[in-house]
């Protein structure tokens, strides 16, 4: 989850006009103007993306044929009701402004290929495009065949063949936050949540059920395009801004404030819902599609950001932060990659044998690091066995987006705490006010990466958040991070590459960061 506002634009801390020297020695070579940095022979380099924030939008398919109307996130973003709400936090830009890839994916597919030189793209499928309609009735796979949409499954396959004919290799999350409108009333719960009855990740058993039945299909419909599958983008980003604090920053829906034991219900079920839904691919997607002699890798895609107290002289901030941290770090990651289940969330975590083993790998999305300060608030303790009443405040709460070496850090506590493989699934940064400039963001996060990966990390790829400006949730098309420029208003759609673009190109074509661009963008990478 990404940042946003002014409390946010704290100093950078990185000293500057450091030369890279210590980078030399992880598999560097002399280059033009200083050492060079060279990645692992088979790292993945591409570029993310999710369903719902590019897909709508097309310059000349009808709307009915590019629209998807069926998502909580579509209902919640367009209702006059949810937009006129202040603790919706809604921009008001309708999805529909968004870049229409699902018209223009050939072409963002020849740029991602030709002209970025990748060989790997992320991409997520809307479930409430899929499945218009409840699939409770469904058992088989004909029983929920009968029910998908045959344009959304022709529409998925163009997709995944153009990828394959481009030369990228598709990364396909099956959640990207978005649930369909007939699981979740997304406006009925933001406006009266206590009694609402389409309540997503609160109904348990349901949305579990059926998100496992959703990921089967769609392994057995796309397992012969498709080996690389994340089951869910980020569940923190859902039950945190959707139950805990909704703000300017994120907001997800039901986007209601303080319902504790909703996001507690939420956090369980998306555990739940990995588990059944790892198990539902696995046994669905026989087919190896791209010949390496595995027919699936499954794998869950992580919001990391290193936690700090705000002040470090005081206890009550560094408990503060340790318990963030083990609530934003800890609690998921540890069941669904360990199979340890902290079922009250008091720190101790048993063992639930169907749960371990569901992680081949771990994605790890990266943007910022945040500062906590100590907050005594009965309302926000859900980690009472912890602490009690020790938390943070989320309106002190400043996020740092400019500390590139978080991401190393995350890398490196992943790695050490989980053992799994891990791609860097989501990093980037939108060239407007507030944010570091992207050329300079993205060489200093692969520089951290190439320090990971020199300290035995094992690090398999690397997906830039994003191909092409598109629909940043709550904030509407006003956070553009794309590689390419895309202007809403322009009926044409047309995107414009900017300069970090090309410093991509140029990395990935050479599977590393040449000697000028390190000495362009220093960093000290032993700080
Ligand atoms: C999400 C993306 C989002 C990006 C930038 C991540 O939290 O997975 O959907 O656009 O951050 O905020």
């Amino acid at each position: 989850m990404a940042a946003r506002g002014a409390q946010a634009r704290i100093a950078r801390r990185v000293g500057r006009g450091v030369v890279a020297a210590a980078l030399a020695g992880c598999g560097g070579a002399v280059g033009a103007r200083g050492p060079a940095v060279r990645f692992p022979e088979g790292f993945l380099w591409g570029t993310a993306t999710a369903g719902f924030q590019v897909e709508m939008g097309c310059p000349t398919l009808e709307r009915d044929q590019c629209e998807d109307r069926g998502s909580d996130w579509y209902a919640f973003a367009t209702s006059p009701q949810t937009i006129a709400s202040p603790t919706a936090h809604l921009s008001g830009d309708p999805p529909t402004s968004g870049p229409g890839q699902w018209e223009l994916y050939a072409e963002d597919f020849a740029r991602a290929s030709r002209e970025l030189s990748n060989d790997a793209y992320r991409m997520s499928l809307e479930w409430s495009r899929i499945f218009p309609e409840p699939t409770d009735g469904a058992a088989t796979t004909d029983e929920l065949r009968a029910l998908a949409s045959p344009a959304a499954l022709a529409g998925y396959h163009a997709m995944l063949g153009e990828l394959r004919a481009q030369g990228l290799r598709p990364m396909v999350t099956l959640d990207h936050y978005t649930l369909p409108s007939w699981i979740h009333d997304a406006v009925g719960c933001h406006l009266d949540f206590a009694s609402c009855e389409r309540r997503g990740w609160v109904d348990r058993e349901r949305i579990v059920r059926e998100i496992a039945k959703y990921a089967g299909f769609a392994a057995a419909e796309f397992g012969a395009e498709v080996d690389v599958w994340a089951t869910l983008n980020e569940p923190l980003a859902v039950f945190y801004p959707g139950y805990l604090y909704p703000s300017e920053e994120r907001s997800n829906p039901p986007a209601v404030l303080l319902q504790t034991e909703a996001a507690k219900t939420a956090i369980f079920s998306m555990i739940d819902a990995h588990a059944r839904m790892y198990d539902a691919v696995r046994a669905a997607d026989l087919v190896d599609a791209d010949g390496d002699g595995e027919a699936a890798s499954i794998g869950l895609v992580y919001n990391l950001s290193p936690v700090y107290p705000k002040n470090a002289d005081r206890p009550g901030d560094v408990l503060a932060a340790k318990n963030v941290r083990y609530l934003y770090d800890e609690v998921f990651l540890r069941a669904v990659a360990l199979g340890e289940l902290d079922d009250d969330l008091d720190g101790d975590a048993e063992v639930r044998s169907d749960l371990v083993g569901r992680m081949d790998w771990l994605g790890v999305n990266f943007y910022n690091r945040i500062f906590v300060e100590q907050f005594l608030l009965p309302g926000l303790a859900i980690l009472p066995g912890l602490s009690p009443l020790t938390t943070f405040n989320p309106l002190t709460l400043e996020y740092d987006r400019d500390y590139a070496r978080g991401l190393y850090e995350s890398l490196t506590f992943a790695w050490q705490r989980f053992g799994r493989p891990i791609y860097v699934t989501e990093n980037g940064s939108p060239p407007i006010q507030g944010y570091p400039e992207q050329d300079r963001f993205l060489i200093e996060n692969l520089a951290w990466i190439q320090r990971a990966l020199a300290d035995g990390v094992d690090v398999r790829g690397y997906f830039y958040w994003s191909l092409i400006d598109n629909y940043e949730w709550n904030q509407g098309m006003g956070t553009p991070f794309g590689l390419y420029a895309v202007d809403p208003s322009d009926p044409t759609k047309r995107r414009v590459a900017r300069p970090a673009a090309a410093v991509y190109a140029d990395v990935a074509q050479r599977n590393g960061i040449s000697g000028a661009l390190m000495s362009r963008f220093p960093i000290d990478p032993r700080s």
